[in-house]
């Protein structure tokens, strides 16, 4: 049953996991939030709040320590894991590599143990279509090959899938599902939250839609010399809400499955390949004026494409992308001026 079952959602304060929070509690879950607030803001519990009309049970703590863990199992009776938790800025993994390893890893095996401990064996892991490189075929399936990580974020990822794989395999009572996100964009349709970025957006869409509201001068392209029909990079941008409700699919599926192990890995995306050009464009349908952008020089690993297979998912967990990415794109310029209007 899912009334009332008690989800621990760690980095729950940040983009995608408040995002869960809200798709946890609409299909009857009880989210529980850790979050050390080290790239989010005490304000998207105010959101949540809004959103829910009850205020969602949050521990100010880094998810890296088997004491709060341990705690937060046996109060909040937690009977299962979504675990977003991580660093997640490509260039600062390459020059703080052992931050990265230390907190996306380290976090990673301790909330295996305390979960072992507790004989708690449903998880959700974040992954990222990262872990594909530059496809050999597309769309991207999960067959296709694990290529080597460009970025230690990357690897992080890659490592992270290898120890649940592996912890498995080797008999440990656990039911594990991998997601493989590609590229989450836009957010709530209330405004009540959505992305925060930290200082200059590193992402296209946020970028996009600060230099609509004025507080960035002008979009780089990062080049339009790729091998595509536009000559710029093709993504999957998946609607946040869309992803979200994946996680709580896939939560679904183990926590309806019988036997003691499991492990697998989906690919979320839309299935849908955007150049950043083709955004740009439907953004400024959206905006009824055209964006300040200019093309600039690439940027240093940026795969040419890459987009979902989103077959499997569909089939074997009855999820697909329902929102499309004018939706998302809305919901993102709501949530971008509801922010300036603060
Ligand atoms: N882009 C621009 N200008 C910008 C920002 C981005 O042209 O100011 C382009 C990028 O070159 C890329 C596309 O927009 O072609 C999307 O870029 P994002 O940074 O939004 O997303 P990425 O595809 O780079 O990010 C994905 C995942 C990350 C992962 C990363 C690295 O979302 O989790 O790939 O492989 F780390």
């Amino acid at each position: 049953m899912t009334q009332n079952k008690t989800i621990l959602v760690t980095g729950g304060a940040g983009f995608i996991g408040s995002h869960t929070v809200v798709a946890l509690a609409e299909a009857g879950f009880r989210p529980v939030i850790i979050d050390d607030f080290s790239n989010s803001e005490q304000r998207v519990l105010a959101g949540l709040h809004q959103i829910l009309g009850y205020e969602v049970p949050c521990y100010p703590k880094n998810c890296n320590d088997a004491a709060t863990l341990r705690t937060i199992f046996q109060k909040e009776n937690i009977q299962g894991v979504i675990h977003f938790a991580a660093f997640k800025a490509v260039g600062e993994s390459m020059t703080e590599p052992l931050r990265y390893y230390h907190n996306n890893l380290g976090s990673l095996i301790t909330l295996l143990e305390i979960q072992l401990e507790m004989g708690v064996p449903d998880l959700i892991f974040s992954s990222s279509c990262t872990v594909y490189g530059e496809p050999d075929t597309l769309p991207v399936d999960e067959l296709a090959p694990v290529k080597p990580a460009i970025s230690v974020y990357g690897n992080t990822k890659q490592i992270g899938e290898e120890i649940l794989r592996d912890t498995v395999a080797a008999g440990k009572p656990l039911k594990i599902i991998s997601l493989r996100y590609f590229n989450p964009i836009g957010a709530h349709p209330t405004g009540c939250i959505g992305e925060l970025p930290l200082g200059v957006p590193g992402n296209l869409v946020p970028y996009i839609t600060q230099t609509a509201a004025g507080l960035r001068e002008q979009l780089t392209v990062f080049g339009d010399d790729y091998p595509t029909p536009d000559g710029t990079c093709i993504r999957d941008y998946i609607h946040v809400m869309d992803l979200a409700e994946a996680h709580v699919a896939a939560l679904q599926a183990l926590q309806n499955r019988a036997g003691q192990q499991h492990y697998d890995v989906f690919n979320v995306g839309t299935g849908q390949g955007v150049s950043v050009l083709d955004l740009v464009r439907s953004f400024e349908a959206i905006l009824g004026q055209p964006l300040n952008y200019r093309i600039g020089p690439r940027r240093p690993g940026d795969v040419t494409a890459v987009y979902a297979d989103a077959t499997k998912i569909k089939q074997e967990l009855g999820w697909t992308a329902r929102r499309g990415l004018r939706e998302a794109l809305e919901d993102a310029w709501r949530w971008e001026q509801q922010l300036a209007s603060k």
